[in-house]
């Protein structure tokens, strides 16, 4: 396949992937929702959901981008199903949704890096004047856009791989540099024991629902960004091996950006956790304080450390987003990869204005919508955000529904067999096809009903 480019060797796929999975995803949202939903009782339904339900997604999505060595709607119709590249539109279009509000927060991060930098702690008290401050704030989402379309620009194994060859590594020395600090600190074993003490009392379909949404985004499933990722990647290669690499790192950084986050909050509170601010806010609207407490020099310095990490995480992330509709681009119009990139990423981000302005400083797009039954209006960053989970699951649905009943399962066996010897006897096999014949359509179909619900409608079927 000359000219479409190729990842390197198995490392560099297992990065790049994990560089998609590990994101804002991980070190924004999910420690809080382990807190809202209940602690190590989140954990441990979240960890069910990423090995029985994510996984043969993500098989299915390497195999599938692995044998045609195509983009994702290229993949559907190279293996003679052009009606169901209907997936990979949605695929894209889902990709552009996701990274127009994603580059967003993003540039927020990157933004904060060199607040901190400077010692302003002042920013998380102002979050809401700062993110309205749409001319700060649009120059940070411009520059957080180019480095994006600049790894992408690069290409496969130049940009992409190399990229996540730098970035993965060091993510995860600053991530155990900062953790290690954070458990010295004075009450930290009380951020722990929030963080994790299993609260089963708390666990409801609507915090299961949670868990499902969370994997499936943090594991960049359902929008063909594995499949576009899976096409890039060599023959000789064990796809159930590589999964399983990708899943336990994304699992695992998640994990301990929680465990690295809540001793800070503990030891900024006294230990006192009764309110602690949960939710979307707390990284951008507490984090700098806790810094402050820490002490001009020592805070600025980690403050700077830690946002320049999660910059770094969703670096990684955004070029998987982009990468998706570019690969499409290249394949199927045969526009230059530099050329693809720059009309994708433009198209992209100003796709991304109204998330832009809809904090705060649009009323329109900031009071967005009113869901059905809903107490009050969500902005426009919100309701992409929920457009986008039931798009995934939707995704996820349609992937396995597809490998199981239209492709079948025997096929997708044998790209799976092909690096794993020993595939044809093993259990995995037949997990693999139980699971996209019955299990995962089953599971997958009624919790993306479930999600649907109570994201547009407030219906908690149990609550
Ligand atoms: N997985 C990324 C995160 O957790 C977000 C993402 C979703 C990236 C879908 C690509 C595709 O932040």
């Amino acid at each position: 396949m000359a000219g479409r480019g190729n990842f390197s060797n198995r490392l560099g796929f297992i990065l790049a992937a994990a560089g998609s999975a590990v994101g804002l995803g991980n070190i924004w949202k999910f420690p809080f929702e382990v807190e809202a939903g209940g602690g190590a009782a989140f954990v441990l339904i979240y960890l069910i959901f990423c090995f029985l339900l994510c996984f043969p997604v993500m098989v299915t999505e390497i195999a599938i981008g692995r044998k045609t060595n195509k983009n994702a709607v290229g993949a559907f119709n190279a293996l003679g199903y052009n009606k169901w590249n209907i997936i990979g539109k949605m695929g894209i279009l889902a990709g552009i949704v996701i990274l127009s509000f994603y580059n967003v927060v993003a540039g927020w991060a990157l933004g904060y890096f060199f607040e901190m930098a400077q010692g302003n702690f002042s920013v998380g008290k102002e979050f809401g004047s700062y993110v309205a401050n749409v001319s700060t704030t649009g120059v940070y989402a411009v520059i957080f856009m180019a480095f994006t379309a600049y790894v992408v620009s690069r290409g496969v194994s130049a940009g992409i791989e190399k990229g996540a060859k730098i970035l993965m590594p060091t993510l995860i020395i600053m991530i155990l540099g900062l953790l290690g600090y954070s458990l010295t600190l004075p009450n930290a074993m009380t951020g722990v024991k929030y963080y994790l003490i299993p609260e089963f009392s708390e666990l409801n379909l609507k915090t299961i629902g949670g868990a499902l949404r969370q994997s499936f985004f943090s594991l960049s499933l359902g929008m063909g960004t594995i499949i576009t990722y899976g096409s890039y990647l060599s023959k000789k290669e064990n796809i159930i091996s590589s999964t399983v690499s990708v899943t336990f790192f994304d699992v695992g950084i998640a994990f301990l950006a929680g465990l690295m986050l809540f001793p800070l909050v503990a030891y900024s509170t006294g230990g006192d956790m009764s309110d602690v601010q949960g939710g979307a806010g707390l990284i951008f609207a507490a984090l700098p304080s806790v810094f402050e407490s820490l002490g001009t020099g020592l805070g600025s310095l980690l403050g700077a450390f830690f946002f320049l990490l999660l910059s770094f995480a969703a670096l990684t992330s955004t070029v998987s987003l982009l990468e998706v509709p570019v690969s499409y681009v290249v394949d199927e119009h045969k526009i230059s990869r530099p050329k693809a990139t720059a009309i994708t990423a433009a198209i992209i981000f100003i796709a991304g204005l109204p998330s832009l302005v809809g904090n705060g400083y649009s009323e329109m797009f900031t009071s967005f919508v009113t869901y059905v039954g809903a107490e009050g209006p969500v902005g426009f960053m919100d309701f992409l955000g929920h457009l986008a989970d039931c798009m995934l699951l939707l995704g996820g649905f349609l992937i396995v529904t597809f490998a199981g009943y239209v492709w079948k399962k025997e096929n997708l066996n044998e790209e799976i067999a092909i690096g794993y010897e020993g595939y044809e006897n093993s259990r995995v096999k037949v997990f693999i096809g139980f699971a996209v014949r019955y299990l995962c359509p089953a599971l997958l179909g009624l919790l993306f009903i479930m999600v649907v619900l109570s994201n547009f409608f407030g219906v908690d079927i149990i609550n």
